[in-house]
């Protein structure tokens, strides 16, 4: 088990194939399923990343528009995926399943307005791209981005309950601070968040 490491000289990271273990059927996940907001400081491994984001929306079709495992109104893909650890700030690139690096800064307590964000392990952050959702009136596009983000967050969630990992979806964020944090453009708008880690043993 590797955890990240940053090549300074590269502004991304190389995720190794995703690797889903078969440990749990899809129904146990389902039954499995919860939110935990108490986290081990433990780090995740770079097997356990790759996984998580290619579970979440990952490319699982090579055709033309790379399908991806979470569906996307229009077939938008207009969600990106950072990935916030104590290493840095990057954004999932799908398609070559990297990890391109935004800030080599611990952002992780700006994720959020709750305690345990800043030391969770890993905190997801969802983003809106509007520029990329035409053909829809004004206003519907918050709507679609929020649906096609619950899609992820549900696939997140499910392989944190097959892996037996803790993870809870969140609302509570300074979007304002956390976009100036993360270098966000004009069109893009921060949905939701997600921390996640291993399950604390008390
Ligand atoms: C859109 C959305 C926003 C949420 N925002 C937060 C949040 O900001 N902080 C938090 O601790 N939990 C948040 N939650 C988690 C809910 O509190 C949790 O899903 C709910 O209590 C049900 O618990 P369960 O997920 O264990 O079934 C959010 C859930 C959703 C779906």
């Amino acid at each position: 088990m590797s955890t990240i490491t940053l090549n300074l000289e590269t502004d991304f990271v190389e995720l190794p194939q995703p690797v889903l273990s078969p440990t749990m059927s899809l129904q146990q996940a389902f039954k499995s399923r919860h939110s935990a907001r108490t986290f081990s400081a433990e780090p995740l491994s770079i097997e356990t990343l790759s996984a998580l984001l290619w579970s979440g929306f990952g490319v699982n079709r090579q055709d033309e528009m790379s399908g991806r495992t979470a569906p996307s109104a229009h077939n938008w893909q207009e969600i990106s995926v950072f990935a916030v650890l104590p290493e840095g700030a990057f954004r999932y690139d799908a398609r070559e399943h990297r990890l391109m690096l935004i800030k080599a800064e611990d952002l992780r307590a700006a994720t959020g307005t709750q305690d345990f964000v800043g030391s969770a392990p890993l905190n997801l952050v969802y983003v809106a791209d509007f520029s990329r959702m035409r053909e829809v009136q004004a206003g519907d596009q918050a709507f679609l981005a929020g649906a096609d983000t619950g899609f992820i967050a549900q696939n997140v969630y499910l392989y944190c309950a097959s892996a037996g990992l803790a993870t809870v979806v969140r609302a509570l964020i300074d979007r304002r601070r956390l976009a100036t944090a993360l270098g966000l453009s004009k069109t893009e708008r921060i949905t939701l968040a997600q921390s996640v880690g291993s399950m604390r043993v008390s």
